[in-house]
């Protein structure tokens, strides 16, 4: 029987090819950090930069949890669903690392770290994503699962949803200037949430490559139009100003065009996908007679 721990192995004990990949996913930030470690060190807030690491890549496996279900139907693997769990957990552990790592900084004063958790705005935003995730990976386990009942386990894991809200909202409060990773972060998880909505009101789970093109375009525009008007906001500019930086390359690449990129990427994979598995599936009797 294969142990829990050897996350590297399927259910059937086999070695898993996929779950490899998603270790060493896992592990990839780890393996940064220790490569950049002179940097690290001769910064001038060593630990201030490992919190902003551990926060950013827990905020990136959160985004790849969500985009499992997205890529199993583009990528027509149904086999993705193995790893969505150990992509959970990892965001967890990367958020448990951020938290200890900013109490830390506060030399272990609890005491401090709770007051200033429940003093401060964006603490108060992250620290409850922090309890909901917390929630969401002590109900991760195969018992919890079936103590809980599919529906009601369901129902509370919805709350991811709400949890990478508030994420992006703690993301966005601790910026200070540059806002286009913030803004290229909240574009993709528009997207993923808009995947849903028309998968839900279309009644079936996968979208058409039409429909992928015009959620590539739609997301793209919006997170043009959003970002516009929040700088416009924030720095009391004209949003058309903002606007019509957004051909102006030298000013580096605005978060729309990228959206519009990862949106377009994911319409040719889908479409190459589409295309193998109707040949595969035109094969079959072929192959059966
Ligand atoms: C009690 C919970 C939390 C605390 C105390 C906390 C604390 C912090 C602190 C101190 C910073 C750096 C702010 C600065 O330098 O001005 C930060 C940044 C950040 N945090 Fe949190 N955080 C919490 C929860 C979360 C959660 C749940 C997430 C996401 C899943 C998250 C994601 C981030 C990100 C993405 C950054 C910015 C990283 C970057 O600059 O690249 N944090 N957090």
């Amino acid at each position: 029987m294969t142990s829990s721990w050897e996350l590297w192995r399927d259910k059937r004990g086999r070695l898993s090819p996929l779950r490899i990949g998603a270790l060493a996913f896992l592990l990839f930030p780890l393996a940064k950090g220790l490569f950049d470690a002179e940097t690290i060190l001769l910064g001038a807030r060593p630990l201030n930069d490992v919190i902003h690491r551990a926060g950013f890549w827990a905020l990136v496996f959160l985004g790849a949890t969500l985009a499992v279900t997205p890529l199993r139907r583009v990528l027509r693997s149904g086999n993705l669903i193995d790893i969505r769990r150990m992509l959970g957990v990892g965001c967890f552990c990367y958020i448990a690392a951020h938290l200890t790592l900013y109490a830390a900084d506060q030399m272990f004063d609890l005491g401090k770290v709770m007051h200033e958790i429940s003093d401060r705005w964006y603490l108060i935003v992250g620290g409850t994503a922090w309890f909901g995730l917390a929630a969401l990976a002590a109900t991760s386990t195969d018992g919890m699962v079936k103590r809980l009942g599919g529906l009601r386990w369901r129902r509370l894991h919805m709350l991811v949803y709400a949890i990478a809200l508030l994420a992006l909202i703690h993301y966005f409060q601790q910026t200070k200037a540059d806002v286009t990773v913030p803004v290229f972060a909240a574009s993709l998880f528009l997207w993923l949430m808009a995947y849903r909505l028309v998968a839900w009101w279309q009644g079936s789970g996968e979208l058409s490559t039409l429909a992928l093109l015009i959620l590539a375009i739609v997301v793209s525009l919006l997170t043009f139009a959003g970002e516009a008007v929040g700088i416009g906001i924030a720095f009391h500019v004209s949003p058309m100003r903002v606007l019509s930086v957004a051909f102006d390359f030298s000013a580096g690449i605005r978060p729309g065009w990228q959206m519009l990129a990862a949106g377009l990427a994911v319409v040719a994979v889908d479409f190459v996908t589409g295309r193998f598995s109707n040949r595969a599936l035109r094969a079959r009797p072929v192959a059966a007679e």
